[in-house]
């Protein structure tokens, strides 16, 4: 029931296509997702008042449209012809197909399902706090899922897979690391995909991601890449790890996309996709038993004077 419902949901009208053409055309594709997100939902009239039963149907149709939409930002950002949903293929098949023009092999079908799974929900990361203080608010889903994408956007959070992958082309060889980390580590620059606010352990989706990462840069002769990733990996561990940093989530998946084939641009609407479910599900959940987020700041700036003079006697 659930699948056909996605399948149901997963297409897009005509003025929506437009609207991409547009925006994807000229803006980053994180930012065009946003904006389409938010368009999406602007012309709902559910999302004046919904309530539960309403929230659930916008959620789900959010669930099912993400992976159409990303897909066809990327055909446009790749200066491609747009191409529809195939209703026979599965939710990760699907969206490879819509997004690179090809259906994926097994083992791609299966690495990209896999990476979906490993990014749908992480406790109370940062966006999904977005997600969930916009619909406290009594506001709507589209409003939340907007919000939540803006909040995935930044480098420390969800744009992180993107500038990892930057970083790895950089050091391009593994005899290179130990030169290129070893100055920024020493300049305290922050290196992407390293770190985690919770973990201070290996992270365990990065484990799965680089293996698939292996497998992949192998099959499509980026063997050096991987190489190099690996290496600035021992790097980091060997100068950082004693402090509690080891790779997270984002370093090994931007190199898992850029060898099947995705634009490094794509990566974290990719992460949205992925994403969308574990905000629908929190924010519904939490809605459910609502209560505003509202918390209380501490005020630690520099004090007023003790004394004030009165108003009628100030000149
Ligand atoms: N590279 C180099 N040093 C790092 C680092 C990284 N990726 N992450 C943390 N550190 C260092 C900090 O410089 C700081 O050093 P100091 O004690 O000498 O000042 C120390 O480790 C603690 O860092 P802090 O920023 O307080 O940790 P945090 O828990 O607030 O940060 C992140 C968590 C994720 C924001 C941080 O690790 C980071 O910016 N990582 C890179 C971005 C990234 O990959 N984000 C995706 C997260 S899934």
């Amino acid at each position: 029931d659930f699948l056909s419902r996605l399948r149901k949901l997963k297409h897009l009208e005509k003025e929506e296509y437009d609207m991409i053409r547009e925006v994807a055309a000229k803006a980053h594709p994180m930012s065009a997702l946003r904006t389409m997100i938010s368009y999406i939902g602007s012309k709902d009239n559910r999302t004046v008042e919904p309530d539960i039963t309403t929230q659930e149907m916008l959620g789900v149709e959010v669930i099912a449209k993400i992976p159409t939409i990303v897909a066809a930002i990327n055909r446009v950002h790749e200066g491609l012809e747009i191409i529809e949903p195939d209703d026979d293929l599965s939710y990760a098949s699907d969206f490879f197909y819509q997004a690179l023009g090809r259906k994926p092999s097994t083992v791609e079908a299966k690495m990209l399902d896999a990476a979906l799974i490993l990014h749908a929900d992480h406790g109370m990361n940062a966006s999904t706090f977005s997600s969930m203080l916009t619909i406290s608010t009594l506001s709507d889903m589209y409003s939340a899922i907007t919000s939540a994408i803006s909040t995935l956007k930044g480098p420390l959070h969800g744009g992180a897979n993107e500038r990892a992958l930057a970083l790895i082309q950089r050091v391009g060889r593994p005899e290179n690391a130990e030169k290129v980390i070893g100055s920024m580590v020493e300049h305290k620059e922050k290196i992407m995909g390293f770190g985690h606010r919770v973990y201070k352990v290996y992270d365990p989706r990065a484990k799965i991601l680089k293996q698939f990462a292996e497998k992949v840069t192998n099959a499509h002769g980026k063997q050096e890449l991987f190489q190099a990733a690996n290496k600035i990996e021992e790097v980091m561990i060997s100068k950082l790890g004693s402090k509690g940093i080891f790779p997270n989530v984002d370093f090994y998946s931007g190199l898992l996309y850029y060898s099947i084939g995705f634009d490094p641009e794509i990566f974290t609407p990719i992460f949205a996709v992925s994403r969308a479910s574990g905000w629908v599900a929190r924010s519904l959940e939490y809605v459910k038993d609502n209560r505003l987020f509202r918390p209380k700041a501490l005020y630690v700036g520099e004090k007023g004077p003790n004394k004030y003079t009165p108003i009628n006697e100030r000149e």
